[in-house]
């Protein structure tokens, strides 16, 4: 695969139009119980999970998806049993250490998201590093949410901009959904257009809050580690059936130019 070779067929029957989510934002769900099924640890999972990611950032470079934002390693998941914890920080750092160089190639641009001063200074150092390396890179972005939760991130927008007031640098009166926007983390990506679930649990569970307002759901039974090829297919073709308002009514959307402004 190179970058920005052409689309690749899905294996569904969408037509080669059909409008793709330019943003797809993933909870990667179910790594514990798929190994637990198999009478082995939940860190089995998580490696077998490392492969999905895999699977996933293929098929949007493949699929010219823009942006990919999965969710790692939630601000809560700290309260995990510290061997569990410490089991996925090794994979975090090993996979960088792996994947960083192929993903370079492929022409992806690497981005954290989340409280970093929680993180060990190898694991930053390697983060930094990568997002340096892959900064120009414009295939897909690819962000990795770690030590991430949707309300620290709007806690941490509200206090940026509590401290450019208390600077005299804003206006309070100036605060308003734009300002905290240009705040958030992704800030520079379209908002999620699709927001995938797998492990059967239907709730967002505190990931892009903000950015999520107007996101599709979708979510599936699968456990991650078994989440494939088709079932991204499913998730993309379902997608593409749906009818986005933002608000509008229906018939303001199939009649752009009668909206509000006529
Ligand atoms: C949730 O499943 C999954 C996680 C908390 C970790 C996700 C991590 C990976 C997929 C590893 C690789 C990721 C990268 C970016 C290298 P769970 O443990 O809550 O599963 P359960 O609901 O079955 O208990």
């Amino acid at each position: 695969m190179t970058a920005h070779a052409p689309r690749q067929p899905l294996p569904t029957d969408l037509p080669a139009d059909a409008r793709l989510p330019r943003h797809i934002a993933i909870v990667m769900d179910g790594n514990g119980r798929w190994a637990q099924r198999r009478g082995r640890p939940r860190t089995f999972g998580h490696r077998a999970g490392a492969k999905t990611v895999r699977l996933c950032v293929r098929v949007c470079l493949e699929q010219h998806i823009e942006a990919l934002t999965l969710f790692a390693f939630s601000s809560e998941n700290w309260k995990r049993p510290q061997e569990e914890v410490g089991a996925l920080m090794k994979l975090f750092l090993r996979s960088l250490d792996r994947e960083v160089d192929e993903l370079h190639e492929y022409g992806v641009r690497l981005r954290f998201i989340g409280e970093r001063s929680t993180l060990a200074v190898p694991i930053r150092q390697r983060m930094d590093a990568a997002e340096r390396r892959t900064a120009a890179n414009t295939a897909l972005t690819l962000t990795i949410a770690i030590s991430y939760g949707g309300r620290w991130d709007i806690a941490q927008a509200c206090r940026t901009l509590a401290q450019c007031v208390a600077d005299g640098k804003l206006d309070p009166i100036a605060i308003d959904e734009a300002a905290v926007a240009r705040h958030m983390a992704l800030a520079d990506l379209p908002a999620p257009d699709l927001f995938i679930r797998t492990g059967g649990d239907h709730r967002i569970s505190n990931f892009l809050l903000w950015q999520s307002a107007y996101t599709e759901l979708w979510f599936t039974d699968a456990l991650w580690p078994d989440f494939d090829r088709a079932e991204l297919s499913r998730a993309l073709a379902d997608f593409t059936a749906r009818e986005r308002r933002f608000g509008l009514t229906g018939a303001q959307v199939d009649a752009p130019s009668q909206g509000a402004c006529a």
